[in-house]
């Protein structure tokens, strides 16, 4: 489903970062990625901090070998859950949808889906996206939503405009 789709991924987690955790959630999102014919290209652990999570975006939404940038973690409510605020202050055009679904989805499984505030855009061209910290949370929004991650990355290549919807998985 995301043949060729190129991912980096950014697990923002003070406690991974600084060693007090092993990240698990990296790992799956791999495998996620590369059972559905993605690619993996980069995979990044950094702390809940606003100026290193905004200095890795842009350094990622230049680098070529990149179509989608995921973000991992800090969505929710607490003092140091910034991703969403760093993410919406640098796309140029946000895509509700992404967390709309996600939210939609997540919250068959639990009612704290609520308290995610995921969004996802377009940032120089790549598509930015936010996943809930959760490892399981991670990996099934993940999975929610690959066509149109697939969609879009062909459209920000100008390979296809045309939005006739896929077929019934
Ligand atoms: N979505 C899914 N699918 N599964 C989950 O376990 N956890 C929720 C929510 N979204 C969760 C989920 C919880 S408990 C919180 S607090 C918010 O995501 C924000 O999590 P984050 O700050 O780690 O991003």
């Amino acid at each position: 489903m995301l043949e060729n789709v190129r991912f980096a991924l950014i697990i923002t987690s003070d406690r991974a970062a600084d060693g007090r955790r092993e990240d698990a959630t990296a790992p799956l999102l791999k495998s996620a990625i590369v059972q559905a014919r993605g690619i993996c290209a980069e995979t990044i652990v950094i702390p809940d901090d606003p100026g290193r999570l905004r200095e890795q975006l842009l350094r990622l939404s230049n680098m070529t070998e990149a179509d989608v940038i995921l973000t991992s973690g800090g969505t929710g409510i607490g003092p140091r859950d910034i991703t969403v605020d760093v993410t919406r202050a640098l796309i140029e055009k946000e895509l509700p949808g992404f967390g709309e679904e996600m939210r939609r989805r997540s919250l068959e499984k639990t009612p704290y889906a609520i308290l995610s505030r995921a969004t996802a855009g377009i940032l120089r061209g790549k598509l930015v996206l936010n996943l809930p910290g959760s490892p399981r949370g991670a990996v099934e929004c993940l999975e929610w939503v690959m066509r149109p991650i697939a969609h879009a990355v062909r459209i920000l290549r100008q390979l296809d405009t045309d939005c006739a919807p896929p077929p019934k998985a």
